[in-house]
């Protein structure tokens, strides 16, 4: 939910720190701050809201160190309110200690009283300003800074990534992390520490990626990494296989919209990989799942967050309707506190495409130790969750900087059908004949998807036209249902508008109550096994008064003279419907919100990458 990032060496360290920064800002950005050292004292620079109002107060300073050594921190607020007394860096009483942190200290109200009873000022609402306190009240009793931060650290419950610096070590600083990601750049002649790789790509390839409880130490020319008894250990240095990415709109008025129109490529380069023809077997090397162990397997869960947890909806459909096992779809965050039952003949698939989540990063390595088989659909092959894979089937999306999930969720479905038609293909519980119809369907994705976003001006029109609503009600059935709740969610974290999904036939067991001329209601409408349902739930909500509007590729000509707006889409097969019906909501959501001026790509309160439960 927060970056940090540190830096030791000769370069400048405001530029550097600032630019990690700015590669980090998707992780939240309501708050920033920056602390460096210069002649034995710690610098101080923080700014509420954006990452500008810091550059705006700091591009301009030099320290004039030959060593530099400085932290930074962008903030997405758990604790106190986003200004600039809770931004961070947190310092020490006397300004000799400066820290930030990613993550949440679930014990600090108890830590924070012991330390007012010890005379301590506490000057933020923040749970980061106990773990400072704690370090410089702990050096009173042990002199040596590793083993201060080590016993500090055995007093936290809860998540930390974090970067410590010391007036007085103008030669060192430190970091140490559990249950956030942290990872160390190893330079030449300086070394980095950051919560993602973006933010010191550009910098070096070669990282170390720091596991719980593990403390680092870092000069220009060297890192130590102590382990939870405070040995010095040994950790191997894995090379960045890809290049840093220009983080760069392309032209496009926002991340999100550019995303949306990668889809297309980012279909056709998964499919190149894994499905090079109909009348060819799907390529999943990477799922190590035999005819023996699908023999075994009694059940499928899968658990997400978010829009991956409305992928993993899908995933559902496909999987059941082609493999007959049975599906179970979990929000992480309802799975890791309920009694856990799962067994070893399961298999866990974990959908997150920062890898990072907490909450299904904790649900995974539950269904874990109970001995089940862990697949994990990422984007982020680098991150935590593909690390403790057993089974990892990356989405090769390319960095999402956009908030909104777009050609993310759209390669999970993908990864998701490729999976089905793959157990399917082992399990050989579908004929040929549907499989290679399924296939032949699926290889027509990229180009439906781009005839859609030819179509956007009809969209745009749609937005236009509904933009200014306070509440929005999205219905579907069947294997299109995640795309009503999809589409709702798209809408409402861009927009702010109150946006839902239900269930059309739930419609009329309450909802349908809050139906009138003001609230639009938007139905999935695809011709196969649900689609006059769904049609007579649409005509029901015209009949109390609804504007409604179709996303339908159905050609029944009635259609016009039933609804208030048409999205028109291209012809494909129910099952592989939801990959196309999901774009036209992903540009519904983006032009209500533009034309609203929303910050489309950083909206408020949230971040790309949840890392705290
Ligand atoms: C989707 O648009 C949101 N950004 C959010 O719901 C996201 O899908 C969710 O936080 C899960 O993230 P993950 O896929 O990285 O685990």
């Amino acid at each position: 939910m927060c970056g940090i990032i540190g830096y030791i060496g000769n370069k400048q360290v405001i530029p550097v720190i600032l630019n990690g920064l700015s590669n980090l800002e998707y992780r939240g950005y309501d708050s920033a701050g920056i602390a460096y050292l210069e002649n034995s004292n710690i610098n101080i620079y923080k700014a509420q809201g954006k990452l500008q109002n810091l550059k705006n107060k700091t591009e301009n300073i030099t320290a004039n160190n030959s060593l530099n050594i400085g932290i930074g921190h962008i903030r997405w607020a758990t604790h106190g309110v986003p200004n600039e007394t809770n931004a961070h860096p947190h310092t020490s009483c006397f300004n000799k200690i400066a820290l930030v942190h990613n993550g949440i200290i679930e014990n600090y109200k108890e830590l924070k009283d012991d330390l007012v009873k010890k005379g301590y000022n506490i000057q933020s609402q923040t749970d980061t300003e106990i773990i400072v306190h704690l370090i410089e009240e702990k050096l009173k009793e042990m002199p040596d800074k590793t083993t201060a931060i080590r016993n500090t650290l055995n007093d936290l419950d809860g998540a930390y990534a974090l970067g410590i610096v010391f007036a007085d070590e103008p030669e060192t600083f430190f970091a140490a992390r559990k249950s956030a990601p942290l990872i160390v750049g190893i330079g030449e002649g300086e070394n980095f520490i950051a919560s993602d790789v973006p933010a010191t790509l550009e910098y070096t390839k070669k990282v170390i990626y720091l596991e719980d409880n593990e403390i680092a130490k870092l000069t220009k020319d060297n890192v130590e990494i102590f382990n939870k008894k405070n040995e010095k250990i040994e950790k191997k240095v894995e090379l960045i296989p890809w290049e840093p990415v220009a983080i760069d709109k392309m032209g496009y008025k926002h991340f999100m919209l550019k995303e949306i129109h990668e889809q297309p490529n980012v279909v056709r380069q998964t499919l190149s990989d894994k499905l090079h023809s109909s009348e060819e077997l799907v390529q999943l090397n990477e799922v190590k799942l035999n005819e023996e162990d699908l023999k075994k397997l009694e059940r499928i869960q899968i658990i997400a967050c978010g829009s991956s947890l409305h992928a993993a909806m899908v995933g559902k459909y496909i999987i059941e309707e082609l493999v007959e096992i049975p599906v179970d779809v979990e929000a992480s965050s309802e799975y890791i506190y309920k009694k856990n039952i799962t067994g070893k003949n399961s298999l866990t698939i974990g959908i997150s495409q920062s890898g990072e989540t907490a909450d299904t990063l904790t649900a995974i390595r539950q269904s874990k130790e109970k001995g089940s088989h862990a697949l994990i659909i990422t984007n982020r092959v680098d991150s935590t969750m593909a690390r403790e894979a057993d089974s990892l089937l990356p989405i090769n999306a390319g960095i999402e900087v956009s908030v909104a999930a777009t050609k993310s969720y759209t390669a999970q479905l993908l990864a998701l059908y490729l999976l089905a038609l793959n157990l399917a293909e082992i399990k050989k519980s579908v004929s040929n004949e549907k499989l290679t119809i399924l296939k032949e369907e699926l290889l027509k994705t990229p180009q439906q998807i781009e005839i859609m976003l030819s179509n956007k001006k009809a969209i745009q029109k749609c937005a236009r036209k509904y933009y200014d609503t306070r509440d929005f009600i999205y219905i579907a059935r069947g294997i299109n249902f995640p795309a009503a709740l999809e589409g709702a969610l798209k809408l409402k974290e861009i927009s702010y508008i109150n946006a839902t999904g239900y269930p059309a036939g739930e419609l009329k067991h309450g909802p349908i109550a809050m139906l009138d001329n003001t609230i639009p209601v938007l139905s999935v409408l695809v011709p196969g096994t649900v689609y006059e349902k769904v049609l007579s739930n649409s005509e029901e909500s015209k009949a109390r008064d609804a504007n409604i509007i179709a996303v339908t590729s159905s050609e029944d000509e009635k259609l016009e003279s039933i609804f208030d707006y048409i999205i028109r889409i291209p012809q494909t097969d129910e099952l592989i419907s939801p990959i196309i019906t999901t774009v036209p909501l992903q540009l519904l959501a983006y032009y209500i919100a533009e034309f609203l001026g929303k910050d489309v790509d950083q909206p408020r309160n949230l971040a790309k990458s949840v890392t705290v439960e």
